[in-house]
């Protein structure tokens, strides 16, 4: 048996780990493993390689991917498409293992549906997928945010500012409310409920009242302000999906400006992906990756492995990319107590 295992989208700390137990998995059953470089831009160019034991040795703790990773999206472009089954085909693929979030998973649903033989495994930092109730690489950008958060609230403190700290979160507010309930931040903004000014402004000035002369303000990059997400640019990438960022800097100047207390923005950005995966997202990464070898084992395509309490198992691709898993309103109803 030959399998193919590629990662696509963003990086996210937990690939590697996916990776080695993966090819770790196959070579106990005596199957063959082959790398596919840059996602699905990788299968599209025919660039894969065998991965081995001695490949994989010595990645558990490294962070990004060995294999590379890329946005192409090859159902954007009919002749993309073609290549890549024909590749798929020539490589000699019984099976592809594809590691990815809503967008590359969304592909491996539909290469599927056109009668390829995929296994999905859930990864973003985001935590949005649906089907899992978490996705490896999550647990390791939240404490890199709840360390930042702990290392502001000394600044904030000292200079009696407020700190407002912009942290991934396309369209769900995990990171958001993870670290900053584990920071104890004074306000969490989340993708799922509109911001309101006044609102901000009050948590803020119900401090200052009780004597509390700085406060930290957690926003997912998604926040919406005014209706509308905040945008670096109008570029969009193969998915359709525009790039953001800025909500924090625009936050922080309506707070500075009606307040008229000093305020600064972290951007922790590309910093939440990068480096080793915490032992939970390693141990979470080996579970999905000796899962997903067993799915193929039994012949059961068109699924993607995932954690369902403390159990390792199996749901429809089509389950995962069908709906984003966003914040439960009682779960941030339950965090409002804690804000001020
Ligand atoms: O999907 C994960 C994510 O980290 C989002 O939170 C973020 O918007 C996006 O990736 C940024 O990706 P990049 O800048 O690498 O294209």
């Amino acid at each position: 048996m030959k399998i193919g295992v590629l990662t696509g989208g963003g990086d996210c700390p937990g690939l590697n780990p996916v990776i080695r137990a993966t090819v770790r998995t196959a070579h106990h059953y005596g199957y063959q493993v082959m790398g596919i470089e840059n996602g699905w831009k990788g299968l599209v160019e025919n660039t894969a390689r065998p991965l081995d034991l001695g490949a994989v040795s010595g990645i558990i703790h490294r962070g990004g991917t060995i294999l590379g990773t890329s946005r192409t999206n090859p159902y954007g472009d009919p002749a993309k498409l073609e290549k890549l089954k024909s590749h798929f085909k020539s490589l000699g693929l019984d099976a592809l293992i594809v590691i990815g979030g809503e967008d590359t998973l969304g592909v491996a649903a539909k290469l599927y549906k056109d009668g390829f033989k995929v296994v999905g495994v859930p990864k973003t930092i985001d935590n949005d997928l649906s089907g899992t109730d978490f996705t490896f690489g999550f647990d390791t950008a939240v404490n890199i945010a709840m360390e930042a958060i702990d290392r502001l609230h000394s600044t904030a403190e000292s200079h009696h500012r407020i700190m407002v700290v912009e942290v991934m979160g396309r369209h769900a507010g995990w990171i958001a409310l993870h670290s900053g309930i584990a920071g104890g931040a004074d306000l969490i903004l989340i993708p799922e409920i509109p911001i309101r000014i006044n609102e901000v402004l009050d948590v803020i000035q119900r401090r200052q009242r009780r004597g509390k002369q700085f406060s930290i303000v957690v926003v997912a990059e998604g926040a919406k302000f005014e209706g509308s997400e905040v945008l670096v640019g109008k570029k969009l990438d193969d998915f359709g999906h525009s790039r953001l960022g800025g909500i924090g800097e625009l936050l922080a100047q309506k707070i500075e400006e009606s307040t008229k207390c000093e305020t600064r923005v972290t951007v922790l950005g590309h910093i939440q992906r990068g480096g080793s995966a915490t032992a939970y997202d390693r141990v979470l990464g080996t579970r999905f990756g000796s899962k997903a070898v067993e799915l193929v084992r039994a012949g059961q395509f068109g699924q993607m492995v995932a954690l369902k309490g403390t159990e390792i198992v199996s749901v429809a691709i089509e389950v995962a990319v069908g709906k984003l898993k966003t914040v439960d309103p009682s779960f941030y109803e339950m965090a409002k107590v804690f804000f001020g």
